[in-house]
């Protein structure tokens, strides 16, 4: 979603902003605009669409030489995508960006700026901050923000305070970063990899005021802030295309690297799941929450910690949870499951746990992400930055994450030989998914089956249906093609009256307890016309009732699945190239949703 950057510095500021947004477009948008100082005011230049067209529309205005300003990216809510609505909104003396929602601000329009120009709350907020202005910025946003409930971040200028960006947030993520002698603003770290890999965190109810060389913080009696400056351990590369078409593309081959990472911190030293403060012991039921593809890991966990640990797992839709009036007990461990660790309705749903006196665990990529802050203790996922708005490679460590987590919370019920079995099976894990990755080709052979069809049929059994949710919500979100995704034994209840000739069904058979099940629910749909493919062991004659076969190495135990997962993710990503859709970023699609 929204996606904020700011600078202030000695290089050409336009520059800096249009490159940063461009870093944050994985984010998910729908227009853009930057604003700068120039020597008589600050001046904005917005569109509706892409930061390409904003770059054009920056270089026709030909702006003077500038060294500080701010950039959006925005992904609308109140509002179309217009230049109108576009960021930044100036009102009066000041001018900002925004990423969050502003819930109030029809009380606060009607009080602060009843005509406004556009549709959006962030004008509202413009207003309000500039109704609170006496000549000190501090102040003014303390006392405006002070009114706002929801969520925001913001950077703001004030036409009569140059080259000085000041920044605060409630919920929506920011950093503030330190380079030599220019300091910058943004969302998330990969936005400012290029320049620098030190950056400040600031915390709800503080005040940052960056310049070219200063970066101070402040809280709301105006006290100096002193902040612990953090230092990225991801590098720039990790947020470059490296020669792959698209981020999709690459991080999918990322996965054995990144799966070999983070299966070796939790499995060299499982001490690492104690915390003198967090302990890992579950009496009562676990709940998992999350969203997306998060959700979809979080079915793969449930799985695993039931069958290995024998405790009862419940998972939630994050946005459902708060609503559903949980069943909650003291005992009970809530873990929430983000890649980001931005997303509004996972965050309430842990807020809600706290609230009943719940241990919360987040299982997390970003590191200082508000999930990473807010849970009571956080495991993270080593997947590194991931760009593409479809998730793969976190999506897959967390999934491997869970199924370690599974061993450790299982202690004394495996015994030895089941206990090295499953180190075996995850050692060997990372050498399985390069298998996979080299049936590429078959995976692109299969995708031209799919380019014209309108709907396709995902199904398994156990957890070879939560993976068939995965494959499906993947197919869709990158190749606009309709898929549903069905348990097999449920497709006779009902979704085989939509199989006719040639509609395609993708099914994954690794689970060898449930294969023959499946197979027969697979003979129900090819004697309908079906066109069957199968992801399977290769020993698994597939002859009588697929016409496709992906073949992956044969594992029995619970990270067979995630070969079979990565040939799927292969699959949609051809669908989606031959169908020549916009892969990286799916249209009305955000990385990071960050509102309810
Ligand atoms: C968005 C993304 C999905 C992601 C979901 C949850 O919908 O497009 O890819 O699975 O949010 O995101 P999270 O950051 O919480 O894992």
């Amino acid at each position: 979603m929204c996606g904020i950057i700011g600078y202030a510095g000695g290089r050409n500021a336009p520059d800096v902003l249009i490159g940063g947004l461009e870093k944050l477009e994985y984010r998910g948008y729908d227009s853009a605009g930057i604003a700068v100082f120039e020597k008589d005011g600050v001046r904005v230049v917005k569109t509706q669409g892409k930061v390409e067209r904003l770059r054009r529309k920056v270089e026709r205005a030909a702006l003077a030489e500038v060294h500080c300003g701010i950039g959006h990216t925005r992904w609308a809510t109140h509002g179309e995508p217009s230049d109108t609505n576009a960021h930044p909104h100036t009102v009066g003396h000041v001018t900002l960006v925004h990423n969050g929602i502003i819930e109030n601000y029809h009380d606060l329009a009607a009080k602060y700026h009843p005509s406004p120009v556009s549709d959006t709350d962030t004008e509202i907020a413009a207003a309000v901050i500039n109704a609170c202005y006496r000549g000190d910025p501090q102040k003014a946003i303390f006392e405006a923000v002070s009114m706002f409930h929801g969520a925001y971040a913001l950077c703001v200028m004030f036409d009569d305070k140059p080259d000085t960006v000041y920044a605060t947030r409630c919920a929506s993520p920011l950093i503030v970063a330190r380079g030599e002698n220019e300091n910058f603003l943004a969302s998330d770290v990969p936005a400012i990899l290029c320049y620098t890999k030190r950056y400040y965190l600031p915390e709800q109810g503080e005040l940052a005021i960056v310049t070219r060389d200063d970066i101070r913080f402040v809280d709301e009696a105006g006290n100096p802030v002193e902040k612990e400056l953090k230092t990225a351990d991801w590098d720039e590369d990790a947020a470059q295309k490296s020669g792959y078409d698209h981020f999709m593309l690459k991080e999918i081959f990322e996965e054995p690297r990144v799966l070999e990472q983070t299966i070796l911190k939790y499995k060299n030293d499982f001490s690492i799941f104690e915390d003198e403060e967090f302990c890992f012991e579950v009496k009562g039921n676990i709940h998992i929450v999350a969203c997306g593809s998060a959700y979809h890991a979080g079915l793969m966990g449930k799985y695993a910690i039931e069958k290995l640990a024998r405790i009862p797992v419940i998972t939630h839709i994050a946005s459902e949870f708060r609503y559903d009036d949980p069943i909650l007990h003291p005992d009970d461990l809530v873990i929430a499951i983000s890649q980001s660790g931005e997303t509004a309705d996972t965050l309430a749903a842990v807020r809600l746990a706290k609230e009943h006196n719940v241990r919360t665990l987040g299982i997390v990529n970003v590191r200082g992400s508000s999930l990473a802050r807010m849970a009571d203790h956080t495991l993270y996922t080593l997947a590194g930055p991931e760009i593409a708005v479809a998730t793969t490679k976190a999506y897959l460590c967390q999934v491997a994450l869970m199924q370690l987590l599974a061993v450790k919370l299982a202690g004394h019920r495996l015994t030895m030989q089941e206990y090295k079995d499953m180190m075996v099976a995850f050692e060997t894990l990372p050498e399985r998914i390069e298998t996979a990755l080299s049936f590429r080709e078959t995976a692109e052979n299969i995708a031209a089956r799919f380019v014209d069809k309108e709907h396709v049929f995902f199904m398994g059994r156990g957890q070879d249906f939560s993976l068939a949710m995965e494959a499906s919500l993947k197919l869709k979100e990158i190749s606009y093609i309709h898929s549903e995704s069905y348990a097999a034994g449920e497709l006779k209840h009902g979704t085989i009256s939509l199989i006719t000739e040639n509609t395609p069904v993708v099914a994954s058979l690794t689970d060898s307890a449930r294969m023959q099940k499946t197979i027969s629910n697979l003979k129900e749909v090819k004697a309908r016309g079906a066109f069957v493919t199968v992801v399977t062991y290769d020993d698994v004659a597939t002859d009588d009732f697929a016409d496709c076969k992906i073949s992956i190495p044969r594992q029995p135990d619970v990270t067979a699945t995630l070969p079979a997962i990565v040939t799927l993710q292969l699959l949609s990503y051809y669908v989606a190239l031959q169908k020549g859709c916009d892969i990286d970023q799916p249209r009305n699609l955000a990385k990071s949703v960050t509102v309810e």
